[in-house]
């Protein structure tokens, strides 16, 4: 254990009890980070705001109701191939795997897996990487239900923990990402991502990727412009966020959720649209930001995949395709990879 802390150094250690234990970076790490980045993403003619930022405890909190909205079929499709999943991924791990997870959120599908895991084990690893603090009450939740789990919880983005955790031991690895967040990255970032996963992987380590597939354009639009206007909240709620964080003057009224799929680029696309010209102040960001009516400040890409591309993208970034579980409808896809 002194090892580890002194190998994260940017890190303060929180033990709650022999089963649980968190990492985080130090505060001055993350709030530079945040006021930086809006003032760089906003200050330009093209503004977007990273959909990182969309995970504070509200915006997870808004996150894990639209995984159960009617309209959204990823998540519960994702569940089914999960469940299918229960014979099959025994025959690729063992007592010596630990979970870890990117984008951890409130673990609900992690729970299918470390089911999994604990029926194997004897004593169960999880390693949580999520940036919101939800991790702290989703692992608090999760050891009330599994006796013989550990949990080592990160609060950091994807990147700070891969980094954490190339630098903590040798203990084989299965890396979940789950819930098509992967999607939610540029494709060069998309890339560069799986670049950097397959760099902190060892040989032995898995990786089990959970991505959107192409399908029906008004079952996708549909999925993210609900009829209940939780992913307009969802959206809007970034804007409360940098309010109170960055000490911002955001009316709320005067921006609306606006998505649309983009078919020749195979992605939902998402954005806040301002509904008046307006002047908004971004103190901590040190930024008067001017928007015209109707000017859009982009927030997300979801991208769709089809089976053909989710192969050539794992194979152009270094890997090697152990097995892909799909629905029944192949609406989402779960595929399972080692190093190459
Ligand atoms: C987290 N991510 C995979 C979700 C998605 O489907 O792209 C985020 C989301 N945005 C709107 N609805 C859901």
């Amino acid at each position: 254990m002194n090892k580890t802390v002194q190998k994260n150094l940017d890190y303060k250690k929180f033990v709650v009890d022999s089963n649980l234990q968190y990492f985080k970076p130090h505060a001055s790490k993350i709030e530079k980070t945040f006021a930086d980045e809006i003032s760089f993403s906003l200050d330009r003619n093209s503004k977007f705001i990273p959909p990182k930022f969309f995970y504070d405890k509200r915006g997870s909190d808004l996150f894990e109701t639209i995984c159960s909205l009617p309209e959204y079929y990823p998540t519960r499709t994702e569940i089914q191939i999960l469940k299918n999943l229960q014979d099959e991924l025994p025959s690729f791990i063992d007592e010596s795997f630990r979970l870890v997870e990117l984008g951890s959120g409130a673990s609900v599908k992690t729970r299918l897996i470390l089911d999994i895991f604990t029926k194997l084990q004897s004593k169960t690893e999880y390693f949580p990487i999520d940036i919101s603090e939800i991790l702290t009450e989703s692992s608090e939740q999760l050891l009330r239900d599994y006796d013989s789990l550990h949990i080592t919880g990160i609060v950091d983005t994807y990147e700070g923990g891969l980094e954490f955790l190339k630098n903590y031991d040798d203990k084989k690895n299965l890396i979940l990402f789950l819930g098509s967040s992967f999607g939610n990255f540029s494709h060069s970032d998309g890339k560069e991502f799986l670049e950097k996963i397959n760099s902190t992987m060892k040989s032995g380590d898995l990786f089990l990727i959970g991505l959107d597939l192409v399908k029906d354009s008004e079952i996708l639009e549909s999925a993210y412009d609900d009829s209940q206007g939780v992913t307009a909240k969802f959206n809007l709620n970034v804007l409360s966020r940098i309010n109170d964080e960055l000490d911002a003057d955001f009316n709320l009224n005067n921006f609306s959720h606006h998505s649309l799929y983009n078919k020749e680029d195979q992605r939902i696309e998402m954005y806040l649209k301002s509904l008046v010209n307006q002047s908004v102040l971004i103190s901590k960001s040190n930024l008067l930001l001017d928007l015209k009516k109707n000017e859009l400040i982009h927030t997300e890409y979801s991208h769709k995949y089809t089976l053909e591309q989710i192969n050539d993208l794992l194979e152009s970034t270094g890997f090697k395709i152990n097995h892909v579980w799909l629905d029944d409808k192949t609406y989402f896809s779960l595929t399972l990879v080692s190093k190459n």
